[in-house]
């Protein structure tokens, strides 16, 4: 699956984003490393932090649907924000080797890895030394 394709389907999960009290709708699509696809969008509660982000949605809904391995994912928003250090540790735990697209809402993306985007994190290596 290019870039592309996987930014269009976080784009698709964007437009089902619950977002009433910031109005900042986002999208995630994570690629699993035998291709499949699972979606999320940020789910937000009038109690703010019991808000979830797109991108723990979606590898939690693949982690549910027995999922572990994961090559990709892309997050779309207005413009082109980055994720939240909240998902970012989930990621690093869940998919460490991901590469990241973050996209804007014309399409237009960067490409980052989880390891970028969260150098010297704490991982499951550093409960297990
Ligand atoms: N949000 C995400 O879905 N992902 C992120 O990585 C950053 C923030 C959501 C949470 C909230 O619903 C809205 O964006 C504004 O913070």
């Amino acid at each position: 699956m290019s870039p592309t394709e996987l930014i269009q389907a976080a784009k698709e999960a964007r437009a089902r984003a619950y977002a009433p009290y910031s109005n900042y709708a986002v999208g995630a699509a994570v690629l699993t490393e035998d291709g499949e696809v699972f979606l999320g969008c940020n789910v937000e509660n009038a109690a703010y932090p019991s808000t979830i982000c797109a991108e723990r949605v979606a590898l939690t809904a693949a982690v549910a649907q027995g999922k572990r391995r994961f090559a990709a994912m892309a997050v779309v928003t207005r413009n082109g924000g980055s994720p939240c250090g909240a998902c970012r540790q989930v990621m690093i735990e869940l998919g460490p080797d991901m590469v990241v697209y973050i996209a804007d809402e014309t399409g237009a993306y960067r490409t980052t890895t989880v390891r970028a985007l969260l150098p010297d994190g704490f991982d499951n290596a550093s409960l297990l030394a």
